[in-house]
């Protein structure tokens, strides 16, 4: 018999949708959240190179190889401000994995876990695996979904281990200003809150807004785990390769969970994050020109539907959260699902996100143009103003 936690967690809805779009000719794809670009050829190259050098066979150190900690040390520097030691790094498969092990290290069955909502559906299931309580926050749509810092305080109980988020945000296209994420800073060394960050999209903001790590914030990186990925950054998907920094102490129990986990990162992804790394960075601000892009045409086309949605200027990420303004279409499953069957335009419903998201549709822009107006004529045609 499957054990209660596992058979708890219902099937997500966001794999029904994937099943369904299976069965439409030619749907215009709306909803993936992994880069449609290849990886560039020079971290490839790395990857082969390496391999070709026998290089790859075996398991690295547990926590990663160190040159590749040592480029990361760097980078966190440079583009975070945050200081670690190598010592402080574990590399992962992918921030997933770096984010199950972070739960699983801090939370015992019944502990609280506070998590945005609307938020990324996987951290939701991350927190029930580790028996977590998952406890949302009010996000304040109308304001870009800014976390409600009354809210958070409020929610905060003697049994709150946590605080799980991201940023910039999926499915919301938020991004928490640094103002927010000092009060957050502030309030869990109080309270003894460990935040862990799920910064994936960190280099894809627009319009001004900045990416903060809370872990920059002096005295914050021993209160945290920051979990960071190649997966976007470098269109890395497929790879499986990202990681984690935290302070001193905590390391060690994080190891606890990431050898039973995975006892390394796959080796020649090590590599090729190795020459991601050490690579030339100009595939960064392109895919962010691309994203920048895609994201004005998708706001463009959102102005033309008033009627079927109204929605919220992603400030980051490649993702957005529009709300149904149809009256009596508001169930977010059988909207979507109508959308795909008769409309043939793939998107996910926002119930999969936690309780606020219901209402709403996720919408990813990390596509080609076409795409993006090949589904809004669609959208166009099946709901006439
Ligand atoms: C917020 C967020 N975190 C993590 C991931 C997955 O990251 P990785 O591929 O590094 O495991 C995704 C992918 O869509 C994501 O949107």
């Amino acid at each position: 018999m499957v054990s209660k936690r596992v058979s708890d967690i219902e099937t997500s809805v966001i794999h029904e949708m994937s099943r369904l779009a299976g069965m439409v000719d030619d749907p215009a794809m709306l909803s993936w959240a992994k880069p449609t670009t290849g990886t560039p050829g020079h971290i490839d190259e790395g990857a082969i190179e390496a391999i070709q050098k026998g290089l790859t066979s075996g398991y690295s150190t547990s926590q990663g190889l160190p040159v590749l900690r040592e480029a990361i040390v760097e980078k966190l520097k440079r583009d975070n401000n945050i200081e670690a030691d190598v010592s402080e790094i574990i590399v992962t498969v992918g921030a997933i994995e770096g984010l199950s092990a972070a739960v699983m290290a801090l939370v015992d069955p019944g502990d609280e876990v506070l998590t945005p909502s609307p938020n990324y559906s996987t951290h939701i299931q991350q927190i029930q695996l580790a028996n977590g309580v998952p406890v949302f926050v009010r996000t304040v749509e109308e304001e870009n979904f800014r976390l409600d810092i009354d809210s958070f305080k409020q929610a905060i109980t003697p049994r709150t281990k946590a605080f799980l988020f991201c940023s910039p945000c999926n499915p919301t296209g938020a991004v928490f200003d640094e103002d927010t994420l000092r009060a957050v800073a502030d309030i869990c060394m109080d309270h003894d809150i460990t935040v862990i960050t799920d910064e994936s999209y960190e280099y894809f903001v627009f319009d001004g807004n900045r990416h903060f790590s809370i872990a920059s914030i002096p005295g914050m990186k021993e209160h945290s785990v920051s979990t960071f990925t190649f997966t976007k950054t470098y269109a890395m998907t497929g790879w499986r390769i990202g990681y984690m920094v935290a302070g001193k102490e905590m390391v060690p129990q994080l190891q606890k969970v990431h050898i039973p986990f995975a006892i390394c990162a796959p080796v020649v992804s090590q590599y090729a994050a190795l020459a991601a790394l050490k690579g030339s960075q100009d595939c960064i601000a392109e895919f962010g020109e691309h994203y920048l892009k895609a994201r004005n045409l998708v706001c463009e086309r959102l102005d033309r539907v008033p009627h079927v949605f109204s929605y919220q200027r992603p400030q980051g990420s490649y993702c957005m959260f529009p709300k149904i303004e149809i009256e009596g279409e508001k169930d977010s499953l059988a909207f979507s699902k109508k959308l795909l069957l008769e409309g043939r335009v793939s998107t996910t419903p926002g119930v999969a996100f936690g309780p606020s998201g219901e209402g709403h549709l996720r919408l990813t822009f990390c596509c080609p143009e076409e795409t993006i107006n090949k589904a809004f004529d669609r959208i166009e045609e099946f709901y006439p103003g």
